[in-house]
């Protein structure tokens, strides 16, 4: 990257950090999917919906755009090969439609939180084709019109840019990749459709495989729309020239972009934490940087950003890493957080 450049984007950060908050401005009686030009969406579980709680005020108020954190994965919609398990997800629908919000459905294919049953089948490539093909398209056939738009494949490549090694892989080969988006389509033909994975901001390499995995389904007209771009990142990674670069990068395919599960660890590092209000504001300003870059992105390119999960109470970091952290916009006790002020005030 040219020295003109980085000192651009040193000179953005030192803007943006220096605008400082005016709570005054900000408490969460305010909705940020109101203000926001584009959706503003939120994974939640079961819970969120509880009549009467605090999670779902702030689901409610605050979001305009659903992703379920776990129900809609392979192991809680299909647990048995001929028995699948609508109940939750049903709910996480209709609580969706009843308040006009968008459900983004998260995923028809992925390596973990597989069925036991999916993992141990034995059968022929044509065996595992059907499985494969009755998986998604059961399940895009009972969503249908009621599910904007599905990862159908999520974290197919791994951290040096090659295809992880799955079951899909194992038994169907690497064409299983273009074949969910192909049996997908075909069972709801107006959903928009996504591949989603990690790091795709920070790691370059795994970056331009993904690139050229889209381009290639692209030049043979598979109905590909969008692409996922989880975000779990830091106060530290990634820097923020790489965040500019790498929108741009995905905006130059011309499909959607979905920050599909932002959140902002503050102890990326595992270390033994002292919360200081320094620590929330690094958190807050990596927010508006994130803000500032996603605005960048043509408008017609911006599908949202969504945030996995509400509070820091029920981040999966905290039991996925064992550590404490504080990565989202609402606190414990369900408070908004510098980090929640400076992205409203960057919509
Ligand atoms: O299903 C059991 C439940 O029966 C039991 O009561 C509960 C007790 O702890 O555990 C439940 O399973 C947990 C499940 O979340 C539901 O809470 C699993 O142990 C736990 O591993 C699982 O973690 C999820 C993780 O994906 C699994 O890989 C996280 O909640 C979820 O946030 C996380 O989400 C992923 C995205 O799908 C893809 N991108 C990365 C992201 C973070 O890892």
């Amino acid at each position: 990257m040219k020295h003109s450049f980085k000192f651009f984007f040193l000179f953005l950060t030192v803007i943006l950090s220096c605008k400082k908050t005016e709570t005054k401005d900000c408490d969460d009686s305010l909705s940020l999917y109101s203000k926001a030009e584009f959706p503003i969406g939120v994974a939640i579980e079961p819970y969120d919906l509880l009549a009467g709680t605090r999670n779902l005020e702030i689901v409610s108020r605050q979001f305009n755009s659903i992703t379920a954190e776990n129900v809609f994965k392979p192991n809680n919609l299909h647990p048995s090969q001929n028995t699948f398990n609508w109940t939750e997800a049903d709910e996480m629908v209709n609580f969706a439609i009843a308040e006009s919000k968008r459900i983004h459905g998260h995923t028809l294919i992925w390596h973990n939180q597989l069925p036991p049953w999916m993992n141990s089948f034995e059968g022929s490539t044509g065996d595992w084709e059907q499985i494969f093909k009755d998986h998604i398209q059961s399940i895009c056939h009972h969503f249908k019109g009621k599910i904007s738009s599905w990862d159908v494949i999520n974290e197919a490549f791994t951290d040096d840019g090659n295809l992880r090694n799955t079951i899909w892989k194992q038994n169907i080969g690497a064409s299983y990749l273009e074949k969910a988006f192909l049996y997908a389509h075909e069972a709801d033909p107006s959903a928009l459709l996504f591949y989603n994975d990690y790091d795709l901001v920070l790691n370059e390499k795994k970056r331009r495989a993904v690139i050229q995995f889209i381009k290639k389904l692209q030049q043979r007209n598979i109905p590909i729309h969008g692409i996922g771009l989880q975000m779990h990142i830091s106060i530290i990674h990634p820097d923020n020239s790489s965040i500019a670069e790498a929108f741009q990068e995905f905006s130059e395919l011309g499909i959607k972009i979905h920050l599909s599960e932002l959140d902002i660890s503050i102890n990326p590092l595992s270390k033994s934490l002292n919360l200081t209000d320094e620590l929330l504001e690094k958190q807050a300003n990596k927010m508006a940087i994130v803000s500032y870059h996603y605005q960048q992105i043509p408008k017609s390119l911006r599908y949202g950003i969504s945030f996995w999960g509400h509070s820091d109470a029920h981040s999966w970091i905290r039991s996925f890493f064992n550590r404490e952290d504080y990565p989202l916009l609402f606190d414990d006790n369900y408070e908004a957080k510098p980090v929640y002020c400076k992205f409203y005030e960057s919509l």
